[in-house]
């Protein structure tokens, strides 16, 4: 029979497409060193537990180092016939070191191992991609910083609303990466739990220590149910979702890095390092990165849909399906980890065109909320002063003039509540100052939060 870990009971080989069509190694053999990992903790702890001898263990051990140098030196040869990683690296293991390499799966079944590569494997995925927003963060704050004083349009429904800095802004994206942040450690708490020992389902008749082998691999602990163990892969979900909701994000601040660079708004320049040029169009500077993370969104929410889809009809406990979470858990890793990688690279060298800023935020009328409320201050009712400006900003889109561009007298035709004081708060300076409370606009609230979020990355 073809395949010698389990061609016992059968009585032909198995069918050469069959074959190609159930094995993963094509794409699980991206686990081989969590999967040595896995086995070198199992030996360790069969032989504390009595079931392997010193000798045993060890030869198991040195095995399987020498498996992994073969694999990293690229001198290992895959077979799909053995249908996965861990039946390729068991019987390399039995072909170096000999029929002792056979007992290295005892008590142990390729349902809990696999649950376990997976595990360890998003685990220090999960790490690196912490570190990423970090990184991304560290950048956004340092630019929020420079930009503590730069005014630009604040926008709701895409129309000039009200002046904001534009260091307030790139701390609203800031706010969203700390979810960001907290969500996958929070996910890393429910991946880092070990469901090695489950066996195939039921557990093992071994005398097996199962919180030795979570503390040799640095789980926080085995799992609670050996059923569960092998058929749960919520914490591939979860991953998948926090993945998304950082995929959500970087879309919309692509978005608006998109839409700031165009000629028509003119806020901000790209470095050209990230941008790529038109092959007919001489004169484009394409914002390549940011487009393509928007569009890399849509493929990590369908890796979200795919790994629900996949586990919603599953009876217990392990089922062929889960073979098909690989891909999608890969996919999400790989594609997660270029989009933040690209965007820690870029925010830094973001820069802001503060002129270009200040004069979209001047020509939208966005100090017209000022304006009522310096008449409310005064002593009229809000709605009365809503109606006042309204006309106001009537007259100054017939006439061509900002708020601010108007005279005195020109003001007075609305209310002769207006007097001369009225300058203070038609400026974009004094709209974004007098809004001076705890997670507001103003420059100084502005630097204020900047120093909360640089200590809240310390902290990490
Ligand atoms: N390649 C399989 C997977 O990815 C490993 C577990 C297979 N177990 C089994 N009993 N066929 O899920």
């Amino acid at each position: 029979h073809t395949n010698v870990q389990w061609g016992g009971r059968f009585s032909e080989s198995t069918d050469a497409f069959v074959a190609a069509f159930t094995a993963s190694v094509g794409f699980d053999r991206r686990l081989y060193k969590q999967d040595i990992a896995g086995s070198i903790a199992h030996a360790t702890m069969l032989e504390k537990v009595g079931v392997l001898t010193q000798q045993e263990r060890d030869a198991i051990v040195k095995g399987l180092h020498a498996v992994q140098a073969d694999i990293e030196a690229g001198r290992f040869e895959w077979s799909v016939a053995l249908e996965d990683v861990h039946m390729n690296v068991e019987k390399a293991l039995t072909d170096k070191i000999g029929p002792v390499g056979k007992k290295l799966h005892t008590g142990r079944s390729r349902n809990d191992q696999v649950a376990t590569d997976i595990r360890l494997y998003l685990r220090d995925e999960i790490d690196h991609l912490l570190a990423e927003i970090t990184r991304l963060q560290t950048g956004l704050i340092t630019l929020a910083e420079q930009e503590a004083d730069t005014i630009m349009p604040g926008f709701t429904h895409l129309q000039t609303a009200q002046p904001v800095t534009f260091g307030h802004h790139l701390l609203a994206w800031n706010e969203m990466l700390n979810r960001d942040y907290e969500r996958l450690v929070d996910c890393r708490k429910r991946v880092n739990i070990l469901p090695l020992g489950a066996a195939a389902l039921a557990g093992t008749t071994y005398p097996i220590d199962r919180f030795y082998t979570a503390e040799l691999l640095g789980f926080d602990r085995p799992t609670e149910n050996s059923l569960d163990s092998v058929s749960d892969r919520d914490f591939a979900i979860e991953f998948a979702s926090a993945a998304s909701l950082i995929m959500m994000h970087l879309s919309r601040m692509s978005e608006e890095l998109v839409l700031w660079t165009s000629a028509q708004f003119n806020f901000i320049e790209l470095p050209d390092r990230f941008c790529t040029g038109s092959s007919i169009m001489p004169q484009k500077k394409n914002p390549d990165v940011p487009e393509l993370v928007r569009g890399k969104s849509g493929r990590i929410f369908g890796h979200l849909v795919s790994l629900l889809t996949l586990m919603k009809s599953q009876p217990l406990a392990y089922n062929k399906d889960n073979q098909e979470d690989k891909e999608p858990i890969f996919d999400t890793v790989d594609n997660l980890g270029g989009s933040l990688r690209a965007f820690a690279d870029m925010v830094p060298h973001i820069q802001a065109k503060r002129e270009n800023m200040r004069e979209a935020a001047i020509r939208g009328f966005s100090t017209a909320t000022d304006l009522a409320d310096y008449l409310v201050k005064k002593g009229m009712a809000f709605r009365d002063a809503h109606e006042v400006v309204g006309k106001s900003v009537a007259y100054g889109i017939q006439s061509g003039k900002d708020l601010g561009q108007m005279s005195l007298a020109e003001l007075q035709q609305f209310s002769d509540t207006i007097a001369d004081d009225v300058f203070d708060v038609l400026t974009l300076e004094g709209s974004v100052a007098a809004r001076d409370h705890f997670g507001g606009t103003a420059p100084n609230q502005v630097r204020a939060a900047v120093i909360r979020a640089s200590t809240v990355i310390a902290e990490r």
